[in-house]
């Protein structure tokens, strides 16, 4: 067997997954609030109770939270311990299980504590998202959306990809081009310090403002939010860099017009407000991704396929993206 060299094997997957796993396994009730350092020490916890030696290996089986956390929990335990990614998300898929990001959410801020250290291998098997919800599927094509923008043959064939009309098998050639799209980017940059940087096309706005929802539970419940999922936050950030991208790089608007007819039809309007824009514009100044206190840094676009990193945009720029979100 593939892993015979490995002893112990063990598996930490989603509870919400069925999974008959011939390994000790550990499952999780997993959430975007679960994704924190209590989490973590139940994982060491339990790897301590199985045994589990720099000899042996962890499979992660579940959405981007598990895989996140639990490559976390592995970068960390006995200095590190291997693991192989088996997502279950569309979004993991295309996105968090690859590249070797790992880590949980800390003090309210998404991915502050964490590592690189990827994982041996990442199996990707589209019968798991036959059991996905629709919202959780819609989440993934978020990601999948922002690969496209950053690939010119991509984009017209992810933009004519129809989620409720076209079987799942369909899209198991735009998942392997979008890890594609992924992997060339990771390969060139491993570490985020230039390049990979193209990846955060969306992420600077799509993370305060899912940031907002999530990790502020308090101002969730005061403004009704419902909590809005990372692809939906990725698709409204989006549009948000794409209005920038037409403002202040000159980029084409059809990509706009395209991403924001998606929008209205498939994703909705977002749930936050015009009075919400201090508080998302203070926690994009927060953004890890800043290289400077205080200062805003988004992935822009020239054109399809033509990534522009490090745009620093002001305070009032950033209000004006926004309110040209919230007017739609
Ligand atoms: N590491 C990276 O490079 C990277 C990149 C993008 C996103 N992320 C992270 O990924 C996370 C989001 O990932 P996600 O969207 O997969 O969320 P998730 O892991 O929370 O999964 C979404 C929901 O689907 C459920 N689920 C998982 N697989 C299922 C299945 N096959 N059938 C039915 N239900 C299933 C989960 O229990 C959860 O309720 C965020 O925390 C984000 O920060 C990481």
């Amino acid at each position: 067997m593939k892993y015979d060299n490995f002893s112990p094997i063990v598996v930490v997957r989603d509870r919400k997954v069925a999974w008959d796993s011939p390994y000790p396994c550990l499952a999780l009730d997993i959430s975007e609030q679960a994704k924190r350092l209590e989490t973590v020490q139940r994982i060491w916890d339990w790897f301590f109770e199985q045994g589990l030696t720099r000899r042996g290996l962890v499979m992660a089986v579940g959405g981007g939270v598990l895989t996140d956390m639990v490559g976390f929990a592995c970068a960390t335990y006995k200095r590190g311990v291997q693991y192989v990614n088996i997502p279950t998300t569309l979004l993991a898929m295309i996105d968090a299980s690859s590249g070797g990001k790992t880590g949980i959410n800390y003090r309210g801020l998404k991915n502050s504590i964490g590592a690189f250290y990827p994982p041996l291998e990442t199996i990707i098997d589209t019968k798991w998202l036959q059991s996905l919800p629709t919202k959780e599927m819609l989440s993934g094509f978020g990601e999948m959306l922002k690969t496209g923008l950053l690939d010119r043959a991509l984009w017209p064939d992810v933009l004519q990809y129809d989620l409720e009309r076209m079987p799942i098998e369909d899209m198991k050639p735009l998942i392997e081009r979008c890890v594609k799209v992924k992997e060339k980017i990771v390969q060139a940059d491993p570490k985020e310090e230039g390049l990979r940087k193209v990846l955060n096309l969306g992420h600077t706005f799509g993370h305060a403002i899912e940031e907002i929802s999530i990790l502020s539970p308090k101002e969730a419940r005061l403004f009704q939010y419902s909590v809005i999922s990372h692809g939906y936050a990725v698709v409204y950030g989006l549009i948000a860099e794409l209005y920038l991208s037409v403002v202040k790089l000159g980029c084409p608007k059809e990509p706009l017009q395209q991403l924001t007819q998606v929008m209205l039809q498939v994703y909705g309007k977002p749930k936050c407000k015009c009075s919400d824009r201090e508080q998302l514009v203070a926690l994009m100044q927060q953004d890890k991704k800043n290289e400077r206190a205080a200062e805003i840094n988004c992935t822009l676009l020239k054109d399809i396929g033509e990534p522009v990193i490090n745009q620093v945009i002001t305070r009032d720029e950033a209000s004006e993206a926004l309110d040209y979100l919230f007017s739609l």
